[in-house]
């Protein structure tokens, strides 16, 4: 079957207007792109837009306790449901697409299955996961952690963002109960399968020329704060040779954290340091204290945890060298995931159905998949980033044509997955 006779295709207009729609909603001017932290009330507002869009289409919408919200679309059989969503928080001065586009996906993915003649078996759930980005506390994808359970109340006083605000005060201040966190438990048996559409946040697809990309495995990432104390003086009574200059103890960090994922052993190892907070940050003193937030990132665990140990070791090493002090403090550890063949192979199969081109390949970011793949079998479809890849950051973008194929590919999965046989047998 070729793309144009399906029906009915995506209409990437559709796409575009909800995707401005989203954009609308930034603490920053959108020439510094989008700022809608996660467990803000403009984090909510995006959820409210959702919840409206659902309702227009008769679907009943709730918010669970950890603020991910749910519209649900009746099925014809006594069956677990085939969820799909993605998020609605942004990093500071971020893109207009991550995460957003999966949202939109699974709305309009609603707005075609709630419309069909013949309603699906299985019910589907349309979900947006609150707080996915790690940017604000550390850890990622804490509203659908708190679907598997991996996340518990002590975690919400212990990460806290950069203004000391804890998890547990951020989500009270958006009206929700820190301590009803238990509460958004998902129980397995009540999703089948879990699909997200998302941009590659890379340049792999739009280089090659490749329509979509399934993925087949998720890095992980550990994280960690360093701390350097080194000893703040008189930036002019000081000679060089009795400084204890927190950081240049820092910026040797950084350079030697490049030289280790660079390395002949680390294939694909990916180290960052996106934060770092100089005190007392004056042109006139000798930095006494730099924080440095780390984030190590691997598709293999050992490589992954072995950088991040190997990193540690180093930098007390580089620290002792120059007569200062090093506190390491791991913020949040997760594994990479391989997802599962069921979805994929079903992905891969609706996309040659719709004539689509695709590659199976790996994430080098985050998402809520690896946290529902804990639940049911999960899986991810990419679509294309232009603008060489750029992610995370205002040049952010994917034409609203390469979002539509990502849809209809989406669709074209779960309709597949509605049809199959579930793999004990039964009549899922
Ligand atoms: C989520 O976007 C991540 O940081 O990978
Ligand atoms: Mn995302
Ligand atoms: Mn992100």
């Amino acid at each position: 079957m070729s793309a144009a006779t399906l029906s009915p295709a995506t209409d990437p207009a559709a796409v575009q207007r909800l995707i401005d729609r989203f954009a609308e909603l930034s603490t920053t001017p959108a020439d510094q792109g989008v700022t809608r932290l996660g467990y803000s009330a403009l984090e909510r507002e995006a959820h409210a837009v959702f919840a409206a869009h659902m309702e227009s289409l008769g679907l009943p919408v709730r918010t669970d306790a950890a603020g991910n919200s749910f519209a649900s679309l009746a099925g014809t059989g006594n069956l677990p449901a085939l969820a799909t969503g993605s998020h609605l928080d942004s990093v500071p001065r971020g893109g207009r697409y991550d995460g957003v586009a999966g949202v939109v996906a699974a709305m309009l993915a609603a707005t075609a299955l709630s419309s069909r003649d013949e309603p699906p078996s299985h019910p589907m759930e349309f979900v947006v996961f609150a707080n996915e980005e790690g940017a604000r506390f550390g850890q990622a994808c804490n509203g659908s952690r708190a679907l598997a359970a991996r996340i518990g109340r002590d975690d919400l006083d212990r990460l806290h963002d950069a203004d000391h605000v804890t998890l547990a005060q951020a989500m009270a201040e958006v009206g929700l109960d820190p301590d009803r966190i238990d509460e958004a438990r998902l129980d397995p048996a009540d999703w089948a399968a879990f699909l997200e559409l998302h941009i590659e946040q890379g340049n792999i697809l739009a280089e090659r020329g490749i329509q979509l990309g399934v993925v087949d495995t998720i890095s992980g990432s550990t994280r960690f704060r360093l701390v350097v104390h080194g000893v703040p003086s008189h930036s002019g009574g000081t000679p060089m040779n009795r400084r204890v200059d927190a950081l240049v103890v820092a910026s040797r960090i950084v350079l030697a954290a490049r030289t280790l994922a660079t390395d002949a052993r680390h294939h694909g190892t990916r180290i960052t340091v996106g934060r770092m907070v100089v005190g007392p940050n004056s042109m006139t003193t000798i930095p006494g204290r730099v924080e440095l937030a780390v984030d190590v990132r691997d598709t293999d665990p050992a490589r992954q945890r072995d950088a991040a140990n190997e990193l540690v070791a180093e930098a007390t090493g580089i620290a002792e060298q120059e007569g200062a002090h090093l506190d390491a403090e791991l913020i949040s550890d997760a594994s990479p995931t391989v997802l599962p063949a069921r979805v994929t192979a079903a992905s891969q199969a609706a996309i040659a159905e719709l004539g689509y081109s695709h590659i199976v390949m790996a994430s080098g970011a985050s998402h809520d998949t690896q946290l529902m793949n804990l639940i049911c079998p999960a899986g991810m479809i990419f679509v294309p980033s232009g603008n060489g890849g750029v992610s995370h950051a205002p040049r952010e973008w994917t034409a609203a044509p390469d979002i539509a194929r990502g849809v209809d590919a989406l669709i074209a999965t779960l309709l597949r997955l509605d049809r199959a046989p579930s793999p004990d047998g039964g009549a899922a």
